[in-house]
């Protein structure tokens, strides 16, 4: 058994390598997520690997000319060959070893990178639900048109000041509570995107007036906007609508806060660099954040949030965030959510050009 074998019951990238990067033995790990197999890794160099190769070697040389035992640096790695790269971002870990011409280093995959893997996890189960409830929505819709227009017909039959209209109202009010419920499962699959220039913050403002016109006192909606923020092409109004289901959320979660008077949301914009969305990785991005001083979302639906249906509130359909999610999905972005105390923050995350 080779003295490396433990290596391969961790989950840490290991790679043992010669003072000038040539791989001396790769791990299973670091074998799995490079896709290749530990021969094809010894023949090669570490720095093949990484994006700026040159602070690998740098730190190589150093810990190797004992300036440091160890020492550790960001980093990022290619997993395919090129050109199609898939790069992820790992912490590099580089320790001396017992014999003088050997080096090991370890490569944490960051955290954010685990944060969108899970998302993406996510994602994937979003998407196969949004799928069920799309055509199950379908097959509803037709039924309760003829179960719609019965009831209508026969309270027409029935005639003004039958006793029996009660029971038609009844069956007319439900129906069309479903029919409302149908039609907002539908409806970002019903309209062609309509693409234009957007302007986020135009976004924003819109917004933000619609929610203020409802709450007019209580509620505060400061603005923290990155003005150098360029446009992007997009469907304005699906925007708008995925941005409402967020803010009027907000504002739901923060009624005892609005009725103390103290409630506040904040919508920021921002720039981000390097941004991984699904599989795909950007060089630009933007970030709308939607925060809000209230009591954050319910622990037993954390997990499950963006799935339709899914509500902790009372009267609620669960379908806000599936929708809104939706959108920006289409947009190639996503949405996630951090639950701190005080502070719950949705943030919008959408690739730019
Ligand atoms: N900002 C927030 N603070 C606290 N909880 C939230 C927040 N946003 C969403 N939630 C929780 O997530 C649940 C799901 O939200 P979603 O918008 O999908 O559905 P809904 O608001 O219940 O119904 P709908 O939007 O369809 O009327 C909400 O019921 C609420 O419990
Ligand atoms: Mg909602």
């Amino acid at each position: 058994m080779s003295a490396y074998a433990p290596f391969d019951l961790l989950a840490t990238l290991v790679a043992v390598v010669r003072p000038d990067g040539q791989v001396l033995h790769a791990n299973a790990a670091f074998e799995d997520q490079l896709r290749l197999s530990r021969r094809a890794a010894a023949q090669r160099n570490l720095g093949e690997w990484f994006v700026d190769a040159r602070r690998l070697h740098d730190t190589l040389a150093a810990v190797q000319g004992n300036d440091f035992a160890s020492a550790r640096f960001e980093a990022q790695l290619r997993r395919g060959p090129l050109p199609h790269e898939d790069l992820f971002d790992v912490l590099v870990l580089v320790s001396q070893t017992e014999e003088a011409d050997r080096l090991i280093v370890e490569m944490v995959e960051a955290t954010q990178q685990a944060r969108h893997e899970r998302e993406e996890r996510s994602l994937g189960q979003v998407r196969s639900s949004k799928d069920l409830v799309r055509n199950l929505a379908h097959e509803i819709k037709n039924p309760l048109g003829g179960l719609l227009g019965a009831a209508q017909l026969l309270a027409l039959e029935l005639g003004p000041g039958s006793e029996l209209l009660e029971y038609t109202e009844v069956i007319v009010h439900e129906a069309d509570r479903l029919q409302i419920l149908v039609d907002r499962l539908l409806a970002p699959h019903r309209r062609a995107n309509e693409v234009g220039d957007v302007n986020i913050h135009e976004v924003c403002e819109r917004v933000r007036s619609l929610v203020l016109v409802e709450h007019p006192q209580g509620l505060t909606i400061r603005r923290d906007y990155d003005t150098s923020l360029p446009e992007f092409r997009g469907d304005r109004e699906q925007l708008i609508q995925a941005l409402l289901n967020l803010v009027q959320n907000a504002a739901q979660a923060l009624a005892p806060q609005i009725e103390r008077g103290e409630a506040q949301i904040v919508l920021r914009t921002r720039v981000a660099r390097q941004v991984t969305l699904g599989k795909q990785r950007w060089r630009l991005a933007l970030e709308l954040h939607v925060e809000d001083n209230g009591p954050g979302v319910p622990a037993e639906i954390r997990d499950r949030l963006f799935f339709p249906l899914v509500t902790g509130r009372e009267g609620g359909t669960g379908l806000g965030l599936h929708l809104a999610q939706t959108i920006v999905q289409a947009h190639q972005g996503l949405i996630d959510c951090d639950n701190q105390p005080g502070r719950t923050d949705f943030r919008i995350t959408l690739p730019l050009p």
